[in-house]
Formats: C-alpha cells, sequence, structure tokens
C-alpha cells in the first residue's frame, strides 16, 4: 500500500465540462484539477478523451460521490473496480470521497464499521483514501462524539487522510451553532492534504451548501485561519452549479492564492523578529 504523503499542488479548480475548450485551447493559470471521478467511469468516450489531454499538462485528483462509506449495505464492488481502473487510467495524485457523518446512538459500533470499510476500499486501491468532511443541516440528539472527533477517530485508525472542506465546517459551524475553530483545532493536522473553498445559500434561519455562488467573506477568513494552522495545503474552488466563464473562477482562486501568500509572508516575519 502506498503511504507516502501526497505532494502540495498549489492552487486548483474542479475540472467541469463548460471550461474543457478555454483549459485546452489556453494555459490558465491553474496548477492542478479535481474530476469527479463518476464522470470518466465509462470505457472510452468523448469525456475519457479530454481527461487524457488535461491529465498529460496537469496533475489531476479524484473525487468521488458515490462510495458511501458510512453505509451499512455491502461496499459497491463494481463501483470500486471501475474506480480503479480509473485510477490506473489516470494516475490521480489522491484519491478522494465524502465521510457522511450520521451521529446516531451507537456511534462507536458505527465509527468502527466505518474504519473496517475505509482499511478494505483501501486494501483494493492499495493506497489511502481521502476522507472529505461534509456539511449537514439537522443534528443528532444522541451523538455521542463530535463531528470533529468522529473525523478524527476514523482517519486515526483507518490510517487514511483528509480533505479539509473549509466551506462545509462553517456550513455546519452555523447550522449547528459551533465554533469552526474547535472543529479546526480539533482534526489531526498531518493528515490534512487537500482544501476545498466553495460558496453557499445563505437562508434565514441555516445555510445550504450549493456551490452556485462566489465564496463568501466569511468563509475567505475562516481559510486564512485554516491556512495559518495547516500551513500550505492544496486548495481547489469549487463550483458546482451557476458555473461562470473560467476566468472568473481564476480570479477567485487567486483571492485563495493571495491569502495563502499573506499567511506565509506574516509567519517568515514572525520568524525573522
Ligand atoms: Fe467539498
Amino acid at each position: 500500500m502506498n503511504t507516502t504523503k501526497p505532494p502540495y499542488l498549489g492552487f486548483g479548480l474542479g475540472l467541469r465540462p463548460q471550461h474543457y475548450e478555454e483549459i485546452l485551447s489556453g494555459s490558465p493559470a491553474i496548477d492542478w484539477f479535481e474530476v469527479i471521478s463518476e464522470n470518466y467511469m465509462i470505457p472510452g468516450g468523448q469525456p475519457l478523451r479530454i481527461l487524457d489531454q488535461i491529465r498529460e499538462r496537469y496533475p489531476i485528483v479524484m473525487h468521488g460521490v458515490s462510495l458511501s462509506i458510512a453505509s451499512t449495505a455491502p461496499l459497491d464492488m463494481d463501483y470500486l473496480g471501475a474506480l480503479k481502473t480509473l485510477a490506473e487510467r489516470v494516475n490521480p495524485r489522491w484519491i478522494s470521497d465524502h465521510l457522511c457523518w450520521t451521529g446516531v446512538h451507537g456511534v462507536n459500533l458505527h465509527d468502527l464499521h466505518v474504519v473496517d470499510r475505509v482499511s478494505q476500499v483501501q486494501d483494493f486501491l492499495g493506497r489511502r483514501l481521502t476522507l472529505e468532511n461534509v456539511s449537514s443541516y439537522v443534528s443528532f440528539g444522541q451523538s455521542e462524539m463530535t463531528e470533529w472527533e468522529f473525523v478524527t477517530e476514523v482517519a486515526n485508525r483507518a490510517d487514511c487522510w483528509l480533505l479539509f472542506d473549509v466551506n462545509n465546517v462553517y456550513v455546519s459551524a452555523f447550522n449547528h451553532g459551533f465554533s469552526t475553530d474547535e472543529f479546526l483545532h480539533g482534526v489531526p493536522r498531518d493528515r490534512v492534504v487537500q482544501f476545498h473553498v466553495a460558496g453557499h445559500s445563505h437562508e434565514e434561519s441555516h445555510i445550504i451548501d450549493t456551490h452556485d455562488h462566489p465564496v463568501c467573506d466569511e468563509v475567505w477568513d475562516f481559510y486564512r485561519e485554516a491556512v495559518t494552522h495547516f500551513g500550505p495545503v492544496s486548495t481547489m474552488i469549487e463550483r458546482d452549479d451557476n458555473i461562470p466563464p473560467l476566468a472568473e473562477v481564476v480570479a477567485e482562486l487567486d483571492i485563495a492564492r493571495n491569502i495563502a501568500r499573506e499567511v506565509q509572508e506574516g509567519a517568515q516575519l514572525t520568524a525573522a523578529e
């Protein structure tokens, strides 16, 4: 099993079909791309041909939405087989999916079950998996641990990497009334290999993680805190709806670059004092 920590890739974007042409015909200032695995888990066809061209020029990471790692149903071996085939073709720097937080009672049993499933997937893929914290809207009356405790427990015991979704922490903290700082300081620092940053929809009483708006100032502020705490982590803007022209998302990515640079320069100044 490959347990080497994935490299720092800089600032990337989610690859979206609306941008294929602009990416291939120009050379936008994007360091790497994250692809939705399921969109390319088909033999042959146009999407795979385009992905082949893009991966010749940029590092790729694979992000899945269907692993259902916390489910009680058996692992879907057909899905995992197709995922592995795609990974062999694409050579992603890492493979991620979501760690669903279902803080039902009996969470200790549940978390053992998830650890076991992550281990099985990692054995099958021959590499560590990267798990992302999700956003949630309802809380569970019987939670025996916080979400960050659950994420930490699973990551340490299954020995996997973490994708820290800055926006998801912000959204869940708002919806459930916990502090973003508690989450930030509650997960193991050396396991975090990627950040997601995204926009959301703010309703009256709650926030929905819609990925259809530019990133808001509060999430950028929290991103600054995350970079300060974790150090340089490969960062990506997630935009799934209302997809603007590439230049607009690249401009958002530059905000992330500037924040990370300011944090780094600040740290160097402090070190030099
Ligand atoms: Fe995300």
